[in-house]
């Protein structure tokens, strides 16, 4: 089979395409758990393009075959999966996603329902799946509540909108450009703000006061705003740091204003929890049905390509999700 790896860690110029033997379901994981999928649509994700520098918190051995996640056919299931050959599926494959077969564990492994193509279904689980988990579980978003996203018009931002919205959130999206700005209102934001222009008091604003969630992916200074547009016992969840740094929050800003500083890692967390893992996919799919969650792919690139896929979103030019035709 077809498959890109990743031999050195100097980021997407050293991603080649390679002949590999194809896994099998057998083994992978525990015996008995584990999916072969022939892949339609391999995702790729700004944790990949962190990976391929050695910079992601999950450091594979060298050499190895990048993507997190797939969607695509069912070739082989274990007994016991729930699966059988020809289910359509998207998976959670954590590695090894880039290529033209994938193994993922049964339990990160959901039907893809009609509405969806393939393209759609690799942008599935990882950003729907933390969008569920960091606005409700993390966040306690309630049906009327404001939230604020950032990066609104990437995977993470695309994902979160459509899931508040389905949630009976209004949402305010802060992006940096026009072109992501049309991208945040097709994921059904309520209110688009621009990054560049004094985004703070244009959220006070447009919120009439201040949002009760901030979701965050970017961090680095955008967070010392974001805690200043919250309302009073407001919660600010913490996702990912696209914008480089990691910030710092002195506590007595959360104490004067009875705000929260929560933490979404959704990843490592959810992995080993099955019955989490299914809660997620079967909250996902009624979205999906009520007709809420639609992914925004916004590029495809044959697989060969998965270098200028992951340069694509190294120079912060993603819009809603990237993927792979295979
Ligand atoms: N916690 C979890 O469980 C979890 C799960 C999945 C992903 N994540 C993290 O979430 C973050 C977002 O992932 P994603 O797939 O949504 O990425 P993405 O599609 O590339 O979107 C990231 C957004 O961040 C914004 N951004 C601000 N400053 C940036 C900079 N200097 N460089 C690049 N982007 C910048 C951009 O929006 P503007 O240009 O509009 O500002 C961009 O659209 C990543 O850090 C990822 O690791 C966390």
């Amino acid at each position: 089979m077809r498959a890109i790896q990743i031999s050195e860690l100097s980021g997407p110029d050293a991603l080649t395409l390679v002949e590999l033997p194809e896994p099998e379901a057998s083994h992978f994981l525990t015996p008995g758990q584990g999916v072969a999928i022939d892949v339609r649509a391999a995702a790729v994700s700004f944790p990949d393009v962190l990976q391929s520098r050695g910079l992601y918190q999950f450091k594979p051995e060298l050499p190895f075959v990048p993507g997190a996640e797939v969607a695509g056919e069912v070739v082989e299931a274990s007994d016991g999966s729930g699966f059988r050959p020809g289910d359509r599926v998207a998976a959670l494959t954590m590695l090894g996603g880039m290529s033209e077969r994938a193994v993922a564990p049964a339990h990160l492994t959901y039907r893809l329902p009609d509405e969806l193509d393939f393209a759609q279904g690799a942008a599935l689980v990882l950003n729907y799946h933390t969008a569920y988990f960091a606005l409700r579980l993390r966040g306690r978003v309630k049906e009327g509540e404001q939230v604020l996203v950032h990066g609104a018009a990437g995977g993470v931002g695309t994902a979160t909108l459509q899931v508040a919205r389905a949630l009976g959130a209004r949402t305010v999206a802060v992006v940096s450009t026009e072109e992501k700005e049309r991208v945040a209102r097709e994921a059904g934001a309520d209110e688009v703000v621009r990054a560049d222009e004094g985004w703070k008091d244009r959220v006070l604003e447009v919120s009439g006061g201040g949002v009760d969630v901030v979701i965050d992916p970017v961090g680095g200074d955008r967070f010392i705003d974001s805690l200043r547009s919250l309302r009073e016992d407001g919660r600010l969840v913490v996702v990912g740091f696209t914008g480089g740094s990691i910030p710092e929050v002195k506590v007595n800003r959360l104490l004067l204003r009875n705000i929260e500083v929560v933490g979404a890692g959704w990843g490592a967390y959810a992995m080993s929890k099955p019955d989490l893992c299914r809660e997620l996919g079967a909250e996902i799919e009624r979205m999906i049905a009520a007709g809420h969650v639609r992914p925004i792919v916004g590029a495809r690139f044959p697989l060969e390509r998965a270098a200028d896929a992951m340069r694509l979103i190294d120079g912060r030019g993603a819009l809603g999700k990237v993927v792979l035709e295979v």
